[in-house]
């Protein structure tokens, strides 16, 4: 595990959401690669253990924990227990989400949408409630969430439900970051486009199928790579990044340019 001077996160706690998967994993690892302690947290323990596996096989610090983010006290507990296990919170990414009610807006199932905006955007918004309580009363800290290109910034056909989720977490976080960069916690966002994870194949999709459609469907001609996404991650939450306050960065092979 690289500890060098050139590791931005030395000493530093980040809490990752969604951290036993696709991106979640991929940005988990990269701030382990540069010196954080990382906990991760999803539905999933062995998922999560995964995680947390390959951050200790690389020399890192790693704390699986097991917390469903639509869930109050689960959330209260996930902050609590990542402070307690490594001594404060530096950087929170809510990664978190589902991708669900795919179909045109007439056909969309009242229970798809329900579940989600529980977790996408419920889950954001419960657990910056309790990240940003605690890097209040603690010196200030960073976040960052996890939108999508579809929501704020690029309209296609039969996602709205999951579009409509988005463009509220990146509402929610231009919101939060006027609130509270008074108190010393800075927020911004992410929104991915397609992106190299099972959440985007097609039901039935393989990743060649995938590769063939995102040359046609996208300007790159490819998905963005989780480390791409990662280290657009890693930026906003680093000191470099010291000025950037409620924006929403697009990695999205250039579909909504
Ligand atoms: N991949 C893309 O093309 C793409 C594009 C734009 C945006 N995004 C966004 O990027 C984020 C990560 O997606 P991904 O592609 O990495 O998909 P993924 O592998 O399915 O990751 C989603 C993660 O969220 C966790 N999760 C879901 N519901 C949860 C809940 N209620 N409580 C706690 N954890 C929960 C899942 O773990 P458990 O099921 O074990 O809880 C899983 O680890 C999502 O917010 C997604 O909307 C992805």
């Amino acid at each position: 595990m690289s500890t060098t001077s050139t590791a931005r996160f030395t000493d530093r706690t980040v809490l990752v959401t969604g951290g036993g998967s696709g991106l979640g994993r991929a940005i988990a690892l990269a701030f382990a690669a540069e010196g954080a302690k990382v906990a991760v947290a999803g539905r999933t323990a062995h998922s999560l253990d995964e995680t947390v596996g390959l951050i200790e096989a690389a020399g890192g610090r790693g704390l699986a924990v097991v917390a469903d983010t639509t869930r109050p006290a689960e959330v209260e507990a996930l902050v609590r227990r990542t402070v307690e296990a490594f001594g404060g919170l530096d950087v929170a990414v809510n990664n978190a989400g589902i991708l669900r009610g795919v179909g045109p807006v007439a056909e969309v199932a009242h229970a798809d949408w329900q579940e989600l905006l529980e977790t996408n955007v419920t889950g954001v918004w419960l657990a910056m409630k309790h990240e940003i309580a605690h890097m209040k009363a603690h010196g200030g800290g960073a976040i960052v969430n996890i939108a999508s290109n579809l929501g704020a910034h690029r309209r296609i056909p039969n996602v709205v439900a999951y579009a409509t989720s988005k463009a509220a977490v990146s509402a929610l976080t231009r919101g939060a970051a006027l609130d509270h960069i008074g108190d010393g916690v800075r927020i911004n966002a992410v929104s991915p486009g397609a992106s190299a994870t099972s959440m985007s194949l097609r039901p039935g999709e393989s990743e060649a199928q995938r590769a063939d459609r995102m040359k046609a469907e996208t300007p790159l001609g490819r998905v963005a790579q989780v480390a791409e996404v990662a280290a657009a991650v890693l930026y906003l939450a680093s000191d470099a990044a010291g000025a950037v306050v409620g924006t929403d960065l697009v990695i999205d092979s250039g579909s909504a340019a």
